[in-house]
């Protein structure tokens, strides 16, 4: 044995009496996968020291005893390493620089088998050594710009070399995770071979590199000497992609076209000088607010992940299923179900509803056909997992069913009650209201303890964000059951108690508010639009009401102002309330706020509409104009605030769920990192102190809690992470 760690070993051997390999070995003790944590990354340097030390050795394989390779560096270490500051972060990397550049220098052929996926540091691991045997199941990339940085450890500098600058740069700066074919296709590896020859490979490359047949050196030279790239070749690539990044990203991210610059500044020069120019741009992302909430995010969504998985593990089986009602929501359910693998029955009490719900899922699975993702086959197949019905013939073996008919409660009191009779015992029955409670449809079930919400977005299929419903009396066998369907489906599930709006809509709701008084004092609601647009909302809030609809939006506005009549109800005629009347539903009648044209596409494209204008100017009580600082201000504020609210009411659990339910639920902008992250990015002081300005003037719906108030006056947050004074 050469090494042996807490998390590698090496060992030689001289296969069958030839000269002795060293392989090296990550398998980090107590973990299901291997991270490069800062101790990883220690014990990588006194390995190669190790290895290096040792005399007689012919070849280096690195691989891994997990089933992944390495996914990375340890996420969860970089907010306290990157609180450091630039200084720290660029020495940190130029040591990792000398132990990989020491791998890259061992005096013999070198060569990493990936047997698993191999991201960002792992995967700069891996262009270390000499050459790469990958398994065909194996996926490799650098996602780092999707955390706000770029690959620190080489891995812009390095890549380059080996698979040209406009590959690289479509690698790093898309953050892509590559297969296998697409990774041999550009010379990101040598070879791909099944994953049980994958040794055999690697030890045939160095045989046949010491055998002189594959020159070793040569292949060091390329890596670690200025790219191959005339001048006006370097302007073409290095010029295009920024332009066509910049246009992709937009402003709020700038990690793509800084490591782009990277590279280009690199372009020239030697490894050491690139990578300094590497650590450099690295340490300076890494302290700017975007990668500080990304950071944040990554580890947010893995707290809601971990409970996702911990509810599931406690789940009853979820193989077969129903949705009651095949409509918009309906189709989307079972076409979500049946592409992701769980038998579902569509029932309907109209037969042209279930063939339009059929139509739906065929049009959407043949996109997938269109887009290579799927073979014809395998989407008749998937179809087949779809069984329409007008009856409930088959629902004695259904283990859930999901209802999604209309927004009515008289009419999902009569439906739930009559497929209560029809399933089994233990069949968990789950409601897709939106603003109906939870607890007060479990009222007429025998078995109210086997009900919940599940609450999807619209479209079904690319909203990633499913509310469970917790009502008083439901089980946690029905949540774990339907936490389970619900991440079968490949959605993320947050589990939230019952109140008006459950979490999503409850928050959304004051943001609409906000809207309406901002119109009602004279604000341009196209220029409200653009406002947010640029704070990073997919969409303004005039825009989303049209998407949204006016009349679900009126109807559950009218739930919210029931529900918490002190800040959100409103004797004023709404902007929304005013379009719904003059029957301008928004684009489901193609005008509302905008109107809308069909573009070439076949895709509503919204245009400026004199009659929308006129009829919300003649709501207008004031002229005011207001700076957009201010507008953000205004629309920003009851959000956050009704976040505040949901969680000291218990409505949602911890910051990390109420922040990820928004950024999944109605796009907050990611980079923000939530409507928490964003008052503790404010500070709480800052926060309350506009809040309580804007109360002043415009009432309880900007009024802070008193909770609140006093976290802000004892300087606390709602992260404790380290990271942010
Ligand atoms: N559309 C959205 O954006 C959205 C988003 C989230 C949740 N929801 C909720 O989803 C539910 C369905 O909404 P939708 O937009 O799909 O409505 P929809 O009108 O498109 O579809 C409702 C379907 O239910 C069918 N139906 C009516 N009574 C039935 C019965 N007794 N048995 C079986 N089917 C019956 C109707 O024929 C129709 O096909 C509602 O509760 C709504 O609030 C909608």
């Amino acid at each position: 044995m050469i090494y042996q760690g807490n998390a590698i070993s090496v060992a030689s051997d001289t296969n069958n009496g030839g000269e002795p390999i060293a392989t090296l070995t990550f398998d980090l003790k107590d973990e299901s996968v291997n991270k490069l944590s800062s101790a990883v990354v220690a014990e990588l340097g006194e390995a190669v020291e190790a290895i290096a030390a040792t005399q007689g050795l012919s070849g280096l394989v690195i691989t891994s005893a997990k089933d992944a390779f390495i996914v990375g560096a340890d996420i969860t270490e970089f907010h306290g390493l990157f609180e450091k500051g630039e200084d720290y972060l660029v020495e940190m990397n130029q040591q990792v620089h000398a132990i990989f550049n020491a791998i890259e220098d061992l005096p013999f052929p070198t060569v990493t088998a990936i047997n698993g996926l191999a991201l960002g540091g792992g995967f700069e691991v891996t262009l270390t050594t000499d050459f790469r045997v990958m398994a065909d199941t194996a996926k490799i990339g650098l996602p780092e710009t999707k955390l706000g940085i770029l690959p620190g450890w080489g891995g812009c500098v390095r890549l380059p070399r080996l698979i040209g600058a406009d590959n690289a740069i479509e690698w790093i700066a898309g953050g892509t995770e590559n297969r296998a074919d697409a990774a041999l296709k550009v010379g990101a590896v040598d070879a791909v071979v099944p994953g049980e020859r994958l040794e055999a490979a690697a030890l045939d490359i160095l045989a046949r590199a010491n055998a002189g047949e594959l020159d070793y050196r040569a292949r060091r030279d390329e890596k670690t000497s200025p790219l191959k790239l005339d001048a006006i070749e370097q302007m073409m690539v290095f010029e295009t992609a920024k332009g066509y990044v910049a246009g992709k990203a937009g402003p709020h991210y700038p990690a793509p076209i800084e490591a782009i610059k990277v590279i280009q500044k690199g372009a020239g020069e030697g490894r050491e000088r690139c990578q300094a120019i590497e650590a450099k741009a690295f340490a300076k992302l890494a302290l700017t607010d975007v990668c500080y909430n990304l950071v944040g995010l990554f580890i947010n969504d893995q707290v809601v992940k971990k409970k996702g998985s911990q509810y599931a593990k406690q789940a009853q089986p979820v193989n077969q299923t129903a949705v009651l009602g095949a409509g918009i929501m309906g189709g989307g359910i079972a076409y979500q179900s049946a592409s992701k693998g769980t038998p579902i029955l569509m029932k309907d009490i109209k037969d042209d509803a279930i063939e339009l719900g059929l139509k739906e899922a065929r049009k959407l699975f043949t996109k997938q056909v269109e887009r290579g993702k799927l073979t014809t086959e395998t989407m008749a197949e998937k179809l087949t997992n779809i069984r329409p019905t007008l009856s409930y013939g088959d629902f004695g073996h259904v283990d859930l069913v999901v209802e999604a008919v209309v927004e009515n409660p008289k009419v999902k009191d009569g439906v739930l009650t009559e497929v209560e009779g029809q399933v089994g015992e233990d069949t968990i029955l789950a409601s897709n209201t939106s603003t109906i409670s939870i607890t007060r449809l479990a009222e007429n079930l025998k078995r109210p303890e086997n009900f919940c919400g599940m609450h999807f977005f619209n479209p079904v299929h690319r909203m990633p964000l499913v509310e469970v419903i917790r009502g008083e009396k439901t089980s946690d066998a029905a949540v774990a059951a339907t936490v389970s369907y619900a991440r079968a489906m490949g959605k993320t599930p947050i589990v939230v108690n019952d109140c008006p709006g459950f979490l999503v809509n409850r928050v959304l709701f004051p943001y609409f508010g906000g809207f309406s008084l901002l119109v009602e004092q004279g604000a341009d609601f196209r220029r409200v639009d653009k406002v947010m647009e640029k704070f990073g909302w997919p969409m303004g809030p005039a825009y989303l009401l049209d998407v949204v609809g006016m009349d679900t939006a009126v109807h559950a506005n009218a739930v919210m102002a029931e529900g918490f009549p002190d800040r959100m109800a409103r004797e004023e005629k709404t902007a929304i309330q005013a379009m719904f009347e003059a029957d301008r539903l928004g684009q489901k009648n193609a005008k509302g706020f905008y109107a809308y044209e069909e573009d070439k596409k076949g895709k509503p494209k919204k245009v400026d509409d004199d009659a929308a204008l006129s009829l919300v100017k003649g709501l207008a009580k004031g002229s005011q104009d207001f700076s957009d600082e201010e507008i953000i201000a205004r629309m920003m504020v009851p959000l956050c605030l009704e976040t505040v609210r949901c969680l000291e009411d218990n409505i949602v659990a911890t910051p990390a769920e109420a922040d990820m339910a928004l950024i999944y639920g109605i796009g907050f902008p990611p980079f923000r990192g939530g409507a928490l992250r964003y008052i503790d990015a404010m500070g709480l002081d800052a926060f309350v102190a506009q809040a309580e300005r804007l109360a002043e003037e415009l009432g309880p719906l900007y009024a802070p809690t008193d909770k609140l108030r006093a976290m802000a006056k004892a300087g606390e947050r709602f992260y404790s992470d380290a990271g942010k004074a």
